[in-house]
């Protein structure tokens, strides 16, 4: 992190007003999974490691682990080691006696002709069995990797579980990245098999979704996708323009058919083994696999469903993430399912037809957990203030997630959705950490606006300073937050890429000399400032990691993009604040010489982003610029473009190389 950086966060947190506490409703607490406040003692320092016990006693164990925490080779840990599971059979086949004909997911086309799906634990049990049977028959091994290319339809995690099943790793890539991005996913995790579907719904408009597995596959250079299993969106009717490739290209709905009745014995897999990859942005342009674990991953995953999304299986439960992200897999699939739930799933988006959607869902299911992010938040609040008002709901439990919610916002989330019944919660985390790890138990803390809270139980976050110093509660200083001990939830390394995974996380706060992992400190990469109640607020990444509607975005990996354009001799790419998304993406190009500025040269660069990541990415704004302001050693001084695009103080630039560049570009983007 860097000076100005530093004390630019210091200055946010200076400025940030203490808001008042609110109380949940009697009500909730009354009926809320965890009511004992001896669960921060039992999870207290004192009784670390051993606490965690209690979250891996949740799952059903073919073989009891000998070691809680194997902590002998920090910073790789060990959980639950010499025990030995099955994931699906955790989330699906125990569930069958008391709940097989409860709906364990339930989906929500977006065309509101077509009618909702339940389907029960006993279904799920059947779908997931009978394309478990037809994985190892494509050749599917365990450990294998598979990659995914789906949208949000129940067969992804159908696949998800078969793939668990037979003790394959999956590695789903967003649906609405774009086939190159897979590919190079793909690449990295040396799948030989990737999934994907015809077709699917979003805002109106039935998507090819095939198209963008071709893309995939021949660009895909180092490919080594052998098939291309499709899912049909109409079984038994392929919904796409794409023609099929013989050979490689198989529909999956027409071979279920030969595998009407197959079981598969679920495989017992070591706690350790890996159960998924979820590629992330990281500060290059290579994202990073993050590995999560069986065992570890699972128990923490149920856990926080059962304690802190206070799940039960009589509620219906509806997360609003995609899949395609850690949220999704975490709190739509695995946790949920592990401890019986009900959990919905909408192939939309909230605001298509119009912002009554999501509650004409709501109502219909008779939803009572609602969990979405500030973007959705702000895009629903700007399309419908006065929606939820007019649909018959009542959730008991809301969340928010994946990037800071204003306070103001949360108001009008508490009021207006939440209809001043529900609890809030404001969950940390990200990708690495599998589940979350700082928010309040909901029966336990009350809700404050703009804050996640306190750190889960068995979580133990601290504020260092630049200095390596801890950063005193109630100062009002911002710092670095790091996570003191290791906990079950957490990604095992970087897939292929063990030193990354001890230089991004574990270099800046820890002994890496020691051999005692209480020497270790996981560094998040978040800027967060504690209040004198121990409550943590988050400010947002430090890296150069941007965070666009709850996604996070590598500025490298869109700089790299918008370099392969010829005309493009130098990018750089800032955050800009947007009152909708939270963050959008400007970029700023420079040119070779030889090439004229033009607005088809900015929209052919934009698009080209677009193309190349996704839509997600699409830049806000392209700015020609005639250089980038940079310091005397040649780097480019995001930070000045950054002040700029959001109309803030450049600050003192006279020791840059080139001070007279940044009033010429001031002018072309502020006018
Ligand atoms: C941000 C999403 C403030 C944070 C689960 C983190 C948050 C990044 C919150 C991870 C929150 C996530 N309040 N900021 N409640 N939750 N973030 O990997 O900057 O997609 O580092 O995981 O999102 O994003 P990721």
């Amino acid at each position: 992190m860097t000076e100005e950086k530093k004390v630019g966060e210091e200055a946010i947190a200076v400025h940030w007003k203490e808001e008042e506490v609110i109380q949940p409703k009697e009500e909730f607490i009354r009926q809320a999974n965890m009511r004992d406040p001896k669960i921060y003692e039992r999870f207290s320092e004192e009784n670390y490691p051993e606490c965690f016990k209690e979250y891996g006693d949740m799952l059903s164990w073919d073989k009891h682990w000998t070691q809680t925490l194997d902590g002998s080779n920090p910073p790789f840990f060990k959980w639950f080691v010499g025990g030995k599971l099955n994931v699906c059979s955790n989330c699906v086949d125990r569930h069958l006696e008391k709940y097989g004909n409860k709906a364990a997911i339930i989906f929500a086309p977006e065309p509101e002709d077509e009618a909702y799906q339940f389907i029960t634990y006993k279904e799920l049990y059947r779908r997931v069995n009978e394309f478990a049977a037809l994985l190892l028959d494509m050749g599917v091994k365990e450990n294998d990797v598979v990659t995914f290319h789906m949208p949000m339809v129940a067969e992804l995690p159908i696949s998800m579980l078969a793939c668990a099943r037979i003790g394959a790793i999956h590695s789903e890539v967003f649906g609405g990245f774009s086939g190159k991005a897979v590919a190079e996913r793909a690449d990295d995790a040396e799948s030989k098999v990737l999934i994907t579907i015809d077709s699917y719904y979003r805002s109106g408009r039935l998507i090819d979704h095939k198209a963008r597995a071709d893309e995939c596959v021949n660009k895909c250079e180092e490919t080594k996708i052998e098939k291309v299993l499709i899912w049909e969106r109409y079984p038994g009717k392929y919904s796409s323009q794409t023609p099929l490739v013989e050979g490689r290209d198989y529909l999956i709905n027409d071979l279920l058919k030969n595998y009407r009745g197959r079981r598969v014995k679920p495989l017992s897999k070591p706690a350790e083994d890996v159960l998924f990859l979820m590629y992330t942005s990281g500060t290059t342009a290579k994202p990073k696999g993050c590995q999560h674990s069986i065992g570890g991953y699972l128990s923490y995953v149920a856990a926080t469903s059962k304690y802190l999304f206070d799940i039960h299986p009589e509620d219906t439960y509806w997360c609003l993430a995609d899949i395609g992200w850690i949220t999704g897999h975490s709190y739509i699939v695995y946790g949920p399912l592990a401890i019986a739930a009900t959990s919905v799933i909408f192939e939309g988006t909230p605001t298509y037809p119009d912002s009554g959607r999501s509650w004409r869902i709501a109502e219909d299911l008779d939803v009572n957990i609602f969990h979405t992010s500030p973007t959705m938040i702000r895009m629903i609040r700007r399309e419908g203030p006065d929606e939820p008002e007019k649909y018959d709901y009542h959730f008991k439990l809301m969340c928010t997630v994946g990037e800071p919610i204003e306070p103001e916002v949360w108001r009008w989330y508490y009021e207006k959705v939440g209809k001043k019944e529900a609890t809030i919660i404001d969950t940390w985390w990200q990708t690495e950490n599998g589940g979350v790890i700082g928010s309040n138990l909901p029966a336990l803390k009350p809700m404050k606006p703009g804050s996640c809270g306190i750190g889960m139980p068995g979580i133990y976050p601290v504020i260092f300073g630049e200095d390596g110093k801890e950063i005193e509660k109630g100062s009002g200083k911002a710092g670095n937050i790091c996570i003191k001990r290791p906990w079950p939830g957490s990604f095992q390394t970087i897939w292929k890429d063990h030193d990354r995974y001890v230089d991004t996380y574990y270099r800046k706060y820890s002994n890496l000399e020691s051999k005692d992992y209480r020497d270790y400190y996981y560094f998040a990469g978040d800027g967060s400032v504690e209040a004198a109640d121990g409550y943590f607020r988050i400010l947002g990444r430090i890296d150069d990691v941007i965070n666009v509607a709850g996604h996070r975005l590598g500025t490298k990996e869109i700089e790299s993009s918008s370099g392969t354009n010829e005309e493009v001799a130098e990018s750089a790419v800032v955050a800009k604040k947007d009152p909708i998304k939270g963050t959008v993406v400007d970029l700023y190009v420079a040119l070779k010489s030889g090439f004229e500025p033009s607005r088809e040269l900015e929209e052919k660069i934009r698009n080209k982003v677009s193309t190349d990541i996704g839509p997600i990415a699409r830049p806000n704004k392209v700015y020609i610029v005639p250089d980038m302001p940079k310091t005397r050693s040649g780097k480019i001084m995001r930070r000045v473009l950054a002040a700029i695009s959001n109309k803030e103080d450049v600050g003192d630039v006279t020791s840059l190389a080139n001070p007279e560049v940044v009033e010429v570009i001031k002018k072309r983007v502020q006018g």
